[in-house]
């Protein structure tokens, strides 16, 4: 009552180049359990080419979009957090150790200075804490994030043009990771699991060991590339391209060119992930080995795709569900967002979590 003792709470705004998703949690500390309820949650296709490789080229149309979405689904909240692609920012690891908050954030800021290969002026910094450090000697794990301030205006810019307030910039792949952790504890503390995020233009990648993101990459990989290669290699268009591409073939197109060209374009995508994953276990000499793989993102929701991965890795592999651990009202929402489509959500439920101060 009167607002006291009332968890803040922050809309996830996932800007996809095919998409924007945005879900609001209510957010309730029990000592140490946490619950997590949905209370608002929207989709909103964007234009082709509003987004092209990370960069927002048509501001009004992302800010028109975002705009709808929100009177769409109903929030009235304005206060946001956004997430934009690990090839914008630069990360580094870095050990200190542990100390109080305040001195945490001046020490960030000094390491940041001297690590950064960009003036600390024209950089936004934000850090991560892993939280499985090494407690036995005291010190702490942190991920430094930094990005150019003129990445993070192309974003804000529209976010205010679309009069909302932008409270926190996360990094897409920490969000899959964030929201990984809260609904797949057990498995997270416990596994090595691949996290992979396919949308039209980037596929992020995270391989996160025992709660420690060893990890992460952003492909030039996407339901987009698919779509191209449909079109040209069959002669329909983009719209007939993408129909096929999520499982309703027009009558014209030809089933057997189509399986072709799509049994090409998941080979490919399965090459690009091998060496990926290559990279990951041949980081160091101990044996490193995934357990497990998630998928997510609009490109998951294609027939057959996790059996495409089961095959080529030998790796039990099923589709992320963000919304495994959190509560909503059947009722409230419609039911597709929380069961077919509910891998597309993942960034924006990670982003949602962020507590703002
Ligand atoms: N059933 C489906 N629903 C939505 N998208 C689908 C479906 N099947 C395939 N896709 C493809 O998934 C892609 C969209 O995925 P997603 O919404 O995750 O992308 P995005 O986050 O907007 O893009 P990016 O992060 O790459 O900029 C498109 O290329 C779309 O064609
Ligand atoms: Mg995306």
């Amino acid at each position: 009552m009167f607002g006291l003792g009332k968890t803040k709470t922050i809309v996830g705004l996932d800007i996809g180049s095919y998409a924007i998703k945005a879900v609001e949690l209510k957010i309730k500390e029990k000592g140490e359990s946490v619950q997590y309820e949905v209370q608002k949650i929207g989709y909103e296709p964007l234009p082709h080419d509003a987004i092209v490789e990370g960069t927002i080229i048509d501001s009004t149309a992302v800010s028109e979009t975002i705009k709808l979405l929100f009177e769409n689904a109903k929030i009235t909240n304005k206060d946001v957090a956004i997430s934009i692609s690990c090839n914008s920012v630069i990360i580094k690891k870095i050990s200190l150790p542990s100390m109080d908050p305040q001195e945490l954030r001046e020490s960030i800021i000094w390491e940041a200075k001297h690590n950064i290969p960009y003036p600390y002026e024209e950089t936004n910094v934000d850090y991560w804490e892993i939280k499985s450090s090494r407690p036995a000697d005291n010190m702490v794990d942190i991920l430094l994030v930094a990005a150019k301030k003129d990445k993070i205006a192309n974003y804000s810019n529209a976010v205010s043009m679309a009069r909302k307030n932008l409270v926190a910039i996360e990094v897409d792949i920490f969000s899959l990771i964030n929201a990984f952790e809260i609904n797949y504890p057990e498995l997270f503390k416990e596994k090595t699991v691949a996290l992979i995020n396919m949308g039209a233009n980037i596929t992020n990648v995270g391989i996160v060991e025992k709660g420690t993101p060893q990890l992460f990459r952003d492909l030039s990989l996407g339901g987009y590339f698919f779509t191209e290669n449909i079109r040209k290699e069959l002669n329909v268009s983009f719209e007939e391209a993408e129909a096929a591409l999520k499982g309703i073939p027009g009558k014209s197109l030809n089933a057997d060119q189509f399986a072709a060209v799509l049994t090409m374009n998941i080979r490919d995508l399965l090459d690009e992930m091998e060496k990926t994953f290559s990279f990951y276990e041949a980081g160091e000499r101990r044996e490193r080995r995934i357990d497990q793989i998630f998928l997510s993102g609009g490109l998951a929701l294609i027939p057959n795709i996790v059996n495409a991965f089961e095959l080529k890795f030998r790796i039990k592999t099923e589709l992320f569900n963000p919304f495994r651990s959190i509560k909503y009202d059947p009722k409230k929402f419609d039911s597709i967002y929380f069961n077919e489509m509910a891998p597309v959500f993942g960034v924006a439920v990670g982003l949602s979590t962020r507590k703002v101060e």
